[in-house]
C-alpha cells in the first residue's frame, strides 16, 4: 500500500509518513511545492540514514494519487486542499488529522467550525471520498522520532465503517499504536476539540502526552 500525505512537509505529516515508512508502508510526502517536498525527504533520509525508509517526494497532487491519503495541513487550508484534489481523491480513504485551535491569551483553545468539526467540513468538500478522522492526538515530536518507543491509542472515526477499519489496520502496522473506533464523523467534534486540552497538558507538565483507552482487550 502507498500512503500519500497532503501537507506532508510539516512536523505532523512528515511524522506520520516517517512512522508508516518505518513499518514498511511506502509514503509520499506531498506539498504545494514539489521542491520543498524533495528537501524534506532528503532531510528525513539524512536523519534516518541507517534505515532505508520507503519515502517519496511529490506535490500534493501526486500524493493524492496514493492508495490512501492523509490530510495534514493547518485547519485554514484543509477544506481548500481537499476540494482542489477532489478528482484524485474520489473513491479513496482520506484521513483528516486536522485540528482547529487558536491561542487565546496564554492558553490554547479549540475552535468550533460551523460544521462541528474539520473532518465533517472536509467530508462535505469531497463527497466522493471516504473520510476518516485519525492521528489528532499524536504529538509530532515523538511520532517522528523513530528512536522513541510509542505507546498510544489513536481515536478513529468515520461514517464509513469499512474505511475506518482500513485505517485501524494501517495504524496497527506501527508498533506501539492501536487504532480504536470512536464512532462516526459526529465524534470529530469531541476528538478534535480534545487536542487543545492535550496541548495544555503538554505545556503544564512539559511532556508529549497521548491517550490510552482502558477496558478494551
Ligand atoms: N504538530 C502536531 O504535533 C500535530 C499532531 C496531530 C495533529 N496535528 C494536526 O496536523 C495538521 C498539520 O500540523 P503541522 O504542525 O504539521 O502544521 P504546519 O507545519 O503548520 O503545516 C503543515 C504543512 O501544511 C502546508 N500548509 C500550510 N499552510 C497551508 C495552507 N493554507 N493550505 C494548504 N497547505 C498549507 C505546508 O506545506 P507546504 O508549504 O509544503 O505545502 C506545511 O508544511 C494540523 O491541522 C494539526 O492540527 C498536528
Amino acid at each position: 500500500m502507498r500512503v500519500g500525505v497532503l501537507g506532508g512537509t510539516g512536523p505532523a505529516g512528515s511524522a506520520v509518513a516517517v512512522r508508516l515508512a518505518s513499518a514498511g508502508v511506502e509514503a509520499v510526502i506531498g506539498s504545494r511545492s514539489a521542491d520543498k517536498a524533495r528537501d524534506v525527504v532528503e532531510e528525513l533520509r539524512h536523519r534516518w540514514g541507517g534505515r532505508s525508509l520507503p519515502l517519496v517526494a511529490g506535490d500534493n497532487s501526486s500524493a493524492a494519487e496514493a492508495d490512501l491519503v492523509v490530510l495534514a495541513t493547518p485547519w485554514e487550508g484543509a477544506v481548500t486542499t481537499a476540494r482542489d484534489l477532489a478528482a484524485e481523491l474520489s473513491g479513496k480513504v482520506l484521513v483528516s488529522m486536522v485540528n482547529a485551535m487558536a491561542r487565546w491569551g496564554d492558553r490554547f483553545v479549540p475552535l468550533l467550525p460551523p460544521t462541528g468539526s474539520v473532518a465533517v467540513a472536509v467530508a462535505r468538500a469531497v463527497p466522493g471520498s471516504r473520510v476518516v478522522g485519525a492521528f489528532h492526538h499524536l504529538p509530532a515530536g515523538p511520532l517522528g522520532d523513530l528512536d522513541h518507543e510509542l505507546r498510544a491509542d489513536v481515536m478513529v472515526f468515520s461514517d464509513d465503517r469499512a474505511a475506518g477499519d482500513e485505517v485501524i489496520a494501517l495504524i496497527g502496522k506501527v508498533p506501539g499504536l492501536r487504532g480504536i473506533s470512536v464512532g462516526g464523523l459526529g465524534s470529530g467534534l469531541a476528538v478534535e476539540a480534545l487536542t487543545a486540552a492535550l496541548v495544555e497538558v503538554n505545556r503544564r507538565y512539559k511532556t508529549h502526552a497521548s491517550l490510552l483507552v482502558t477496558g478494551i482487550e
